[in-house]
């Protein structure tokens, strides 16, 4: 994709010049004759690069307008004077400038100069979206069979830079799979922009996607690019689509199709080349039958589905994604620990209903709250057990008394036994956070602290 080059000098014959050079070496040239006008116009188009003039007439000077636009836009600047001093030229490497260049402009230098600072500006970018993701190349965990069918899937679809419908239930790992795509396609290098459907307002849905002009709504101070602009030449993830409104779907539809699209308030047609994944836990043949999602919508994203597999379809993955879990929990700092044989096997009679996050919430849990190293199939049982769980069904539904955990036991077994439950209870409301639960619960949190620590509930001193 050619790379915009946006030059602001206020003597017409530079840009001239300076546009002739560009467009020769497959450049498009963007020119602005003031600072003010060429910074509202990084807010409106797109530049890869700036060139700017420091000693501007009647404009604002190139160094104040260097400030402002490395405060508000990641984009190389290369100054260009035909004042330089050395020590203009250091403030100006201070103040963020990546380059400096001397007036009259030789060919060579600027062109030069203008694709180490592309080169940079990518790599800095890559940089930016691996500490992003920071988990590495992200990988789906599991040997069972249906997960490695869903990895050979994902790694012939990915290079292939056709659409997605990325399908399965809560937690299950969508994001997962829609985030190895990514990393496995040709605009790895590209971003990976997400648009969780669910979450945005409806009235802020198009600004969202399709970016807004200066003073088209109240608020909208100034204009603002969209998703599909940001994910120009990548990925746009269109996640939860299942939940957007059919207004919305109306609207995208077009401009999935034609790829061009108006921003909010604004007149000028914007192209776009984006490779759309889409992801939803809903069931779209249903939804459309009940006329909550657009049929031909559906055939758009639907040209490659792929499933993502329930846990309970792949439980001998159980003991791996343990593994996995627990170690990136350490990462956060957590506690690590070891789950014996007896945990695992407990864990794979669970058939988690919430999926992959539900295992995950869980052994967070389990390490927060288990004081010993060694978690065993007790630990897991006592915090299945559907007594201290809330929301889960079992035998105790006909429990109206609530009390038959504890009736085998003694008096002060029994009391003991509530205070455990009680407390891990209320502890897991709070997320293992002691002070929150102590005073939710009105105690102070000093004796929370001794009465948890004479339960065993947890091991600090
Ligand atoms: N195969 C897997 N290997 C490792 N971790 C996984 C896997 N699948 C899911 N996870 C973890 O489970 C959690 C849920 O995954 P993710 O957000 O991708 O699910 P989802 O399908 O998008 O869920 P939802 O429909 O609720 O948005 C995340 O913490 C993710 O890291
Ligand atoms: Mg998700």
């Amino acid at each position: 994709m050619a790379k915009r080059i946006l030059i602001i000098d206020d003597e017409v014959s530079i840009q001239e010049s300076l546009s002739g050079i560009l467009q020769d070496e497959g450049f498009i040239p963007l020119c602005a004759s003031s600072a003010e006008s060429g910074i509202i116009l990084l807010e409106e188009e797109q530049a890869d690069l700036v060139l700017l003039d420091i000693w501007m007439g009647k404009s604002m000077d190139g160094m104040a307008a260097l400030e402002i636009i490395k405060e508000r836009f990641s984009v190389p600047v290369i100054m260009i004077s035909g004042h330089a001093t050395i020590e203009t030229a250091v403030q100006a490497t201070r103040k963020g400038a990546y380059d400096f260049i001397e007036k009259p402009l030789s060919y060579d230098k600027i062109i030069l100069a203008i694709n180490n600072g592309l080169r940079y500006a990518q790599l800095e970018q890559e940089n930016r979206l691996l500490r992003e993701n920071n988990k590495g190349p992200v990988s789906l965990t599991g040997n069972s069979a249906v997960i490695k069918a869903l990895r050979a899937q994902i790694a012939m679809v990915a290079p292939a830079d056709a659409w997605v419908l990325i399908r399965g239930a809560h937690g299950t790992g969508k994001e997962i799979v829609a985030q190895s795509i990514h990393q496995l396609s040709q605009s790895c290098n590209q971003p990976m922009v997400e648009v969780n459907c669910a979450a945005i307002p409806e009235e802020l849905i198009e600004s969202e996607l399709f970016g807004h002009e200066k003073g088209s709504f109240t608020g909208a101070h100034t204009s603002k690019r969209g998703k599909f602009d940001q994910a120009d030449g990548g990925i746009l993830f269109l996640d939860e689509i299942g939940d957007m409104s059919l207004k919305t779907q109306a609207k995208i539809l077009r401009i999935l199709q034609e790829q061009k699209f108006e921003r909010v308030g604004g007149n000028k047609t914007i192209s776009v080349n984006v490779r759309v994944l889409a992801a939803t836990n809903k069931n779209l043949e249903e939804e459309i039958e009940k006329g909550n999602f657009r049929a031909d919508l559906f055939w758009r994203l639907n040209v490659v589905p792929i499933q993502v597999p329930l846990l309970r379809d792949r439980l001998e993955d159980i003991p791996l994604l343990v593994q996995d879990l627990v170690k990136g929990l350490a990462a956060k700092g957590m506690k690590p620990k070891v789950f014996s044989e007896g945990a695992h096997q407990a864990l794979m009679t669970h058939s988690w209903p919430g999926n992959v996050r539900e295992l995950r919430n869980f052994i967070e849990r389990l390490i927060i709250m288990c004081p010993d190293t060694v978690i065993t199939e007790t630990e897991v049982h006592t915090f299945l057990n559907p007594a201290i769980i809330p929301g889960k069904s079992s035998d105790t539904d006909n429990d109206q008394s609530g009390l038959l955990p504890y009736l085998a036991a003694d008096f002060r077994e029994a009391k003991k036994s509530f205070e455990r439950h009680y407390l891990q209870l209320k502890l897991l409301e709070n997320d293992g956070n002691i002070s929150q639960t102590a005073e939710q619960i009105g105690l102070e949190r000093s004796h929370l602290h001794k009465k948890l620590k004479s339960l065993y509930l947890i091991n600090e001193t």
